[in-house]
Order: C-alpha cells, then structure tokens, then sequence
C-alpha cells in the first residue's frame, strides 16, 4: 500500500497559518514599551537554564526572581544570574510566595509537567504574562483552562515549542501551504531517542534539598517514597509527572506536524498500541523491573477525519532500516532521528531539526532546503518579549491554543495506551486490529518495522508482548470521548487539596 495518498488540499493553504489569529485584549497592569521587564524563572534545573540565558540575553528583561524547590539548584542558579546581569534575583522555594511578592512582570514556567497549568494559572491571575514550557498541561483539561486564564486575564501566553519561531519550519509550513509538494493529507512524527532504563522501581531517599511536598503539588504526595533513583528528569517516564516521550520530546513534532497539515484542531479518533520494554535485555535480567511506567516504544493513529497523523516513539537503539522514506531523509543506520515527515502528492518535505527541512521529489531526492536564519531559541524569547510589550497576542508564534492543541494530541495517544495496558497482544492480533484503522498510513508495515526494530534489540515479543489500545472516539468540539466514561476520566486528574487547577469556566 503506498504511503502517498492523496486528498483535497484546498483547506491547507489557508489554515497553516491561522493560529495565532484569535482576537486578544490589552491591558493596563504590563510594563511599559521603555521599561526592563522582570522575569521569574520557575524550575531552574536543566530547561530552566535555558530560560535563564535566554531573558538575560535580551536587554529588555532581566531576571529577577527564581524559584526552585531545590534549594542547591535555586542558589546555584542565583549565583549565576549574579554573575551574568551583576544583581542577584531573589530566591524563593514556593511559586505562590514569589508571585505574592510582586517581583516579576513575566513568569516563566520550566518545572515537571504536572505543575505547568498551576502555575500558569496562579501567574495569570496574578496578572503576570507567562511562558510555559511543552507540553503546556499535564492532561486535556488543564490546558482548556489555561486558554480561559489567558483570555479571562489578557496575559501574553507563549508555549515553549520554540519550533514555531524557527525560520526554517515557518518557511516549511509555508511552501508546503503554497502547494509545493502537492496535496499534503498525511505527516508522519518521529522520536526515535534513545532511553535508557532509569534504574530499578524502588523506594529511595528524598534528596535533603528538595521540598518534596512542593515538588509533588498537584500530583499524589508518597512521601518518604520516591520510586526511581533519580528526581530531577526521569519524572518524565512516571506518569504521575510526565507523559513519557510522545508527551516530551513528542510535542515539539506533533506541534509542527499539524502546523504543516494545517489542522488547528483536536483528532476525531485515536488510537495507540505499544510498551515500556527492553531494559531487562539492556540489563541482562529477566526479572529486571524499570521504575517507569511510561511507554518507551508506542505508535499512535490520529484520524483528523481528512488528515492524518502517525507519531511514532522508539527509546531502544535504532540500529536497523527505518523504512525508505525515513532511511533516505534521516540517514541509514544508527543514532536518533527526531521530526517530521510530510507525505506530499508530488514529494516530501522533511523537518530533520529545529532548524533544518529539506524538501525531496517523488523518488526521495533531495531538491530543496530550508535552514534557519536566526537563533531559533532567542527567537522565540524575543517574539514573546514583542508581544508583552506590544499587546497584541496576535503577534505570538506559540499561543495557549497552539499548545493545547499539541499537547493533547501527545494526551490523547497516550489514553489509549493507558487503557489498554492490560490488553497484551500478539503481533497478529494487533494486525488484524490496526488493518481496520482509519489512516492514511500503511498501518501493517509501520507496525511491521516496528516490530522488526524490537527484535533487532533482542525483544522477545512472545514473553513481553505489546499492548493494543482501544480506538477512541473523539469529539474534537466538546473536548469529550464519545460513550467513555473509562476514557473521559483520563481527561484530568485527582488533584492534590490546594493544589487543584480550575475548570477553565471557574478560572
Ligand atoms: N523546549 C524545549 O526544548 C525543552 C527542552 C527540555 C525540557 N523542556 C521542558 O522543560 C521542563 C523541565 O524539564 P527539565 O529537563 O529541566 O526538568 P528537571 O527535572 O531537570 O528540572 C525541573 C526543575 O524544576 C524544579 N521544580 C519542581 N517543581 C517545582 C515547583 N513547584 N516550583 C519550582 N521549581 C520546581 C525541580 O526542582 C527542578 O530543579 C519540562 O516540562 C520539559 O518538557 C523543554
């Protein structure tokens, strides 16, 4: 079955672009266009540094505030900022003390996933404008109801896909709008990023340095219990925290892949199979049990009724063949190879990186190129720092929609993970499963590579078979799966007394 197909374009063309445009308000509580701005950086960690660097970079902001719940990383950074702007920010340990403190203009938000919304929220009604890293939610509801703060408060939201201030992906998505491939139905996401175990489920100390209890917010407190060997980042593959891959390096693709298809809105019907597994041949242990609970290897079908998406997570070693589209735009053979794949009536356009898409004929020949000119990570600092002066949310290349719109899509693939967990499955049964699929993929033969990629990491799918998910109706209008109540309940979360994020009609 080809992987070309084709299909009206005409709606493309004229959606591509069409994100930002919502109207928006302006305020009076903002600085002025003359005034330095000040920025609190929340979670200064790894990302966080780049937040750092990037507000002190651009002489319009300074930092002025830091909030970690680590104090040897809130100090640390706090000597540095010191050193690079010659004033120490004030440190806090607690968001909702430093936003009371009225120190800051700007909050900038690069905590785990589960704190994004809260404290987008608290900022916002605080009337602070925020930068929130991706995926901007932890789960579908807190993102609607960030667009609601946004709108209710009229901040300046910018989501941290910087992709979207990348010269190159802009002038991508527009030659691709423009009909340079031809029709354009269907883009493949790939994040095949290497992964290893974090180490064995366990019940390890809570570093003295960390306020736990804050650390935890709106998710489950298990105190003295922390369950992997590591606190910072590897959150990422627990799911009270994170949303394994597809929901961290994930929201970067997904997010270019419906910019270049031109759906600004939510799937129709989704669907996921796959597993975390492999780390008990990584550790040469049959017993081994890996202390996350994420998928490492997962394929979800996004329906959009006449576009289609496939995004594909592989954490082992890629060692072997990819397939011709991907062996040919990524290179054969070993290493990461993370983007995106538009499968044109007339060619291919690849995004490769940040900064890089190459365009290719029919036969996967490469004939054009687009690089970035400008420093795709600055940019997208100083497109939202054009935006808290100016006023104009219009303006933002990566609006609260835009990241709720791809943030869900990494939350709605990894439901129908979640819920079919349990549903082991050989590889015929997921075949018959996936053959009657709605999609504008060959679903047979990506499944095929990717079984041929656990085995080529010494998987034996007899004794840690996938799992096949449930296909899930969606209604893109209500934010609501159609008859399931098992799946709505994934929609949000329990939240922790004090720490709960609104619906977006109480925010
Ligand atoms: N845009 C990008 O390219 C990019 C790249 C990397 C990470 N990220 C995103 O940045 C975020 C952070 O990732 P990371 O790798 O830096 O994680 P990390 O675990 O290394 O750092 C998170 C930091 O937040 C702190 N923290 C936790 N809860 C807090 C709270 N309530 N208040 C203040 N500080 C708190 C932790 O102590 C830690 O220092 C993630 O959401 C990730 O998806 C984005």
């Amino acid at each position: 079955m080809s992987r070309l197909n084709r299909r009206q374009f005409a709606a493309v063309a004229t959606s591509a672009f069409a994100v930002a445009a919502t109207p928006r308000h302006s305020f009076a509580q903002s600085p002025g266009p003359n005034d330095q701005i000040g920025v609190c950086v929340v979670g200064a960690n790894g990302r966080g540094g780049e937040h750092i660097r990037g507000f002190n970079k651009d002489p319009r902001t300074f930092i002025s505030a830091i909030v970690d719940v680590d104090h040897v990383v809130g100090q640390t950074r706090a000597k540095q900022i010191k050193e690079l702007q010659g004033k120490a920010p004030e440190i806090f340990v607690d968001v909702r003390e430093a936003i009371d403190s009225g120190k800051f203009d700007i909050l900038s938000c690069a905590t785990p996933n589960h704190w994004h919304a809260l404290c987008g929220v608290w900022a916002m009604q605080a009337g602070k404008d925020v930068y929130i890293e991706k995926p901007i939610s932890h789960n579908i509801h807190e993102g609607r109801t960030l667009i609601a703060a946004a709108e209710k408060y009229g901040r300046m939201f910018q989501t941290g896909t910087q992709c979207r201030s990348s010269t190159a992906c802009s002038d991508a998505a527009k030659f691709i709008a423009e009909g340079g491939i031809g029709e354009v139905n269907f883009a493949r996401g790939l994040c095949y990023k290497r992964r290893k175990s974090i180490n064995p489920l366990g019940d390890y100390p809570i570093p003295k340095n960390v306020d736990f209890d804050l650390w935890s917010g709106p998710a489950t407190f298990t105190d003295p219990k922390l369950t992997r060997s590591k606190l910072h980042y590897d959150w990422h593959w627990q799911r009270h925290y994170g949303n394994g891959d597809l929901g961290n390096q994930g929201p970067h693709q997904t997010d270019i892949a419906r910019w270049g298809l031109g759906v600004n809105r939510h799937p129709e019907s989704i669907v996921s199979y796959g597993c975390r597994l492999g780390y008990d041949v990584e550790r040469k242990d049959p017993n081994y049990v890996d202390a996350g609970d994420t998928a490492n290897t997962e394929v979800s079908i996004y329906d959009y009724g006449d576009k289609c998406l496939v995004f594909e997570t592989r954490g082992l070693d890629v060692t072997e063949s990819a397939g011709p589209e991907v062996d040919a735009m990524f290179g054969k053979g070993g290493g990461n190879k993370i983007g995106v794949i538009f499968y044109g009536s007339e060619g291919y356009v690849a995004q490769v990186s940040y900064g890089h898409c190459i365009v290719f004929d029919k036969d996967m020949k490469q004939t054009q190129e687009f690089k970035a000119k400008n420093d795709v990570g600055d940019a997208h600092f100083a497109n939202f720092i054009d935006a808290v002066q100016s006023r104009d949310a219009a303006t933002l290349n990566a609006d609260a929609l835009t990241g709720h719109l791809s943030a869900a899509v990494s939350h709605l693939g990894n439901i129908s993970y979640y819920l079919g967990e349990d549903n082991k499955s050989s590889v015929d049964e997921i075949k018959k499963i996936v053959s009657n699929v709605k999609s504008l993929d060959d679903n047979i033969e990506t499944l095929e590579q990717t079984v041929t990629h656990l085995e080529s990491n010494g998987v034996d799918l007899n004794k840690t078979p996938l799992s096949m998910g449930p296909v899930l109706k969606f209604n893109p209008e209500t934010e609501k799966f159609v008859d399931n109540s098992a799946a709505d309940s994934l929609l949000t979360r329990n939240y922790r007394e004090g720490f709960e994020v609104p619906t977006a009609d109480k925010v």
